[in-house]
């Protein structure tokens, strides 16, 4: 093979430093959007880039593009990538393995001085969690075309800044806004690296997962009005409780995804705000989130239509008043078959056992692949457990997966 393998420490070195820049080392990994650790983390990955010979573009939505340059440039580019932005009290490896990987694979291709026709492209798309404006993959939807200027402006973080006027701050040039949409064939092929985030690997003693097809959400912010009142006086029959509401949402909710005709339907009510919330009080509003995901599009359509039926049941029933803002309705992605056996063919040449899979969790392939063929590595996730400071993912599975990579971006870009 012509490639080195990766190496272990790099990966280690870029992903512990990437650690350093965030805003509760206590507590796992925090690094939200365009926060001074984000910002601090877009600059030290730029510098990462530019010394492993990439040349660094970004857009007006602050995707980070690390070029490799190939012989033939006029060529469409392969992308690799992922995110550097976190939930709150996330670990240290969801999406920045994916980033760290792209710069690793970059270098060994580099390195090993192997003529490849088109650029490699290592890019760090803005926001694939939704922590900071509630709306998830804001770069890569924004390349798919599924975000505009306009629905930028309306998009809001807790202190009410929209994105726009957050970008704008910090100098990114919003005229060229429509410029973010790539279309149809610009880009030849993308493969994202990323931890599992699950437990299926690791039951199964697997190092590398091919993901088959991105399951994708279905958002829902949603308000509860009742009636707030005294939590003594007021008779059980006579109130109008808008926690019960919401309790009564979610366990529907629950039965609806258990009850699914697909094994990979999923929901959950994560973020509850219950007004006044005080013990001796009937909550007169509660304000919640609904995450709906599926593989299968008309079985998670299905649902939402019945838990529609359920809500409106519901606000007569209460009498209360229940508004439902939908927040995203996304497809599900499956993976291009070309790529997929190229990452199996590099898996069999380096005799790596692996598992073909769905995502449950969203990456922002799931948007790429509206406009390019794509495909994901997966690596094992200790316990299956992600979103939290407890996630882990080992150094030698990662080196194994960026061997992986660095195999198929070679052997895509001389495609
Ligand atoms: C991405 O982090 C997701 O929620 O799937
Ligand atoms: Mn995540
Ligand atoms: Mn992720």
């Amino acid at each position: 093979m012509v490639l080195k393998p990766a190496s272990e420490l790099n990966i280690k070195n870029i992903l512990e430093k990437l650690n350093t820049f965030n805003s509760d080392p206590k507590n796992g990994t925090t690094r939200i959007l365009f926060t001074k650790p984000e910002i601090e983390a877009r600059n030290y990955i730029k510098e990462e880039m530019k010394k492993n010979g990439l040349t660094i573009r970004e857009d007006s939505i602050g995707n980070i593009f690390g070029t490799l340059k190939g012989n033939n440039p006029d060529l469409s580019p392969i992308w690799t990538g992922s995110h550097i932005d976190t939930v709150i009290n996330a670990g240290m490896f969801d999406g920045m393995t994916g980033v760290v990987a792209g710069i690793e694979a970059a270098r060994l291709i580099k390195e090993a001085g192997v003529q490849h026709k088109r650029n490699i492209e290592v890019i760090v798309y803005t926001s694939e969690e939704p922590t900071r404006f509630g709306l998830g993959c804001l770069g890569s939807r924004a390349m798919a075309g599924c975000l505009s200027l306009e629905q930028a402006k309306e998009l809001k973080d807790e202190e009410g800044k929209s994105l726009t006027e957050v970008l704008e701050s910090l100098g990114y040039n919003l005229s060229e806004f429509h410029k973010i949409p790539v279309k149809k064939g610009e880009v030849f092929a993308a493969v994202e690296l990323h931890v599992e985030q699950g437990g299926v690997l690791e039951a199964l003693g697997l190092p590398i997962g091919i993901v088959k097809t991105i399951s994708a959400p279905t958002n829902f912010e949603v308000s509860v009005k009742g009636k707030q009142s005294h939590a003594g006086s007021t008779p059980m029959n006579l109130r109008h409780d808008a926690f019960l509401v919401c309790s009564e949402i979610a366990l529907e909710l629950e039965k609806l995804a258990k009850e699914s005709d697909s094994e990979d339907t999923v929901a959950t009510v994560g973020q509850v705000n219950v007004l006044p919330n005080a013990s001796n009080v009937i909550s007169g509003e509660v304000h919640f989130s609904i995450d709906i995901r599926d593989s299968n599009y008309e079985i998670k359509c299905k649902l939402v239509k019945e838990l529609m039926e359920f809500v409106k049941e519901l606000e007569k029933k209460r009498e209360v008043i229940i508004e439902m803002k939908q927040i995203n309705d996304d497809v599900p992605t499956h993976s291009d078959d070309k790529i997929v056996k190229i990452l199996e063919e590099a898996c069999n040449e380096k005799n790596i056992y692996y598992h073909k899979m769905v995502s449950g969790a969203f990456h922002d392939s799931m948007m790429v692949g509206r406009f390019a063929p794509i495909a994901m590595i997966f690596v094992p996730s200790k316990d299956g457990i992600s979103h939290s400071p407890d996630e882990w993912s080992d150094y030698d599975d990662i080196a194994k997966g960026t061997d992986i990579l660095a195999d198929a971006l070679l052997k895509l870009s001389n495609s």
